[in-house]
């Protein structure tokens, strides 16, 4: 009887503690359900080498407003490089806290309508399949093809 009660309650503990796990996944990353962000393998964004928030911007006419997007081009910065990796860290080469990672498509693009923060400033690394290439400097705007394909070279990896 009493080693029936104590299983119960393990159960109802072990339940509970399951379920806030689950919860702090979900929230992770800060990613409400509303989030719009590009993935490895997904497709369905366009105007690669463009400043996307152009558009995608508060009363803009694109569809959410990006904090973070831009396009990563292959070696030669001709053809668009398809699933590179985009983190912010808070020193450059990679140094510091690692405090977002996006993921981009398969046009090249990258994008999230999610919130960031960038304090005061984040570095940009771009990880191919073979290296990664490291902003020496810290930005405090996402708008990354605002500067690069513009003012600066396109992003790019390998
Ligand atoms: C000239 C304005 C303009 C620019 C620049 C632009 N967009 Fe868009 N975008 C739109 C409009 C309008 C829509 C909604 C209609 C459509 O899908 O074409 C849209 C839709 C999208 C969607 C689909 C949203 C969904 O339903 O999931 C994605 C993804 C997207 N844009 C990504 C990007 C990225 C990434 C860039 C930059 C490389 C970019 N856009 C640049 C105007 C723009
Ligand atoms: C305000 C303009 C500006 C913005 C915005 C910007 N960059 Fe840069 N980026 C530069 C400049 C200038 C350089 C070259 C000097 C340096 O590394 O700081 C550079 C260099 C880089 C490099 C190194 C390139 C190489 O050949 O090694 C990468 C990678 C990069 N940026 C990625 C990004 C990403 C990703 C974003 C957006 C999250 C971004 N940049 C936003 C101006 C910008």
């Amino acid at each position: 009887m009493r080693l029936n009660l104590i299983a119960v309650l393990l159960l109802f503990v072990f339940a509970l503690a399951t379920q806030s796990c689950q919860k702090n996944t979900e929230l992770s990353g800060g990613e409400g359900d509303n989030t719009n962000e590009g993935s490895f393998n997904g497709g369905t964004s366009h105007n690669m080498g463009k400043n996307c928030m152009s558009c995608h911007k508060s009363g803009g006419q694109g569809e959410g407003i990006f904090t973070v997007a831009g396009t990563v081009y292959d070696a030669q910065k001709t053809n668009t490089f398809s699933n590179a990796t985009v983190k912010l860290f808070t020193g450059p080469n990679g140094t510091g806290t690692l405090k977002y990672t996006f993921q981009a498509d398969t046009r090249g693009n990258f994008y999230t309508t999610g919130n960031v923060t960038f304090g005061s400033g984040l570095f940009p690394a771009v990880q191919g399949k073979s290296s990664t290439n490291y902003m020496s400097s810290a930005i405090t705007t996402g708008q990354c093809n605002s500067c690069h394909g513009v003012s600066q070279d396109r992003i790019w990896a390998q």
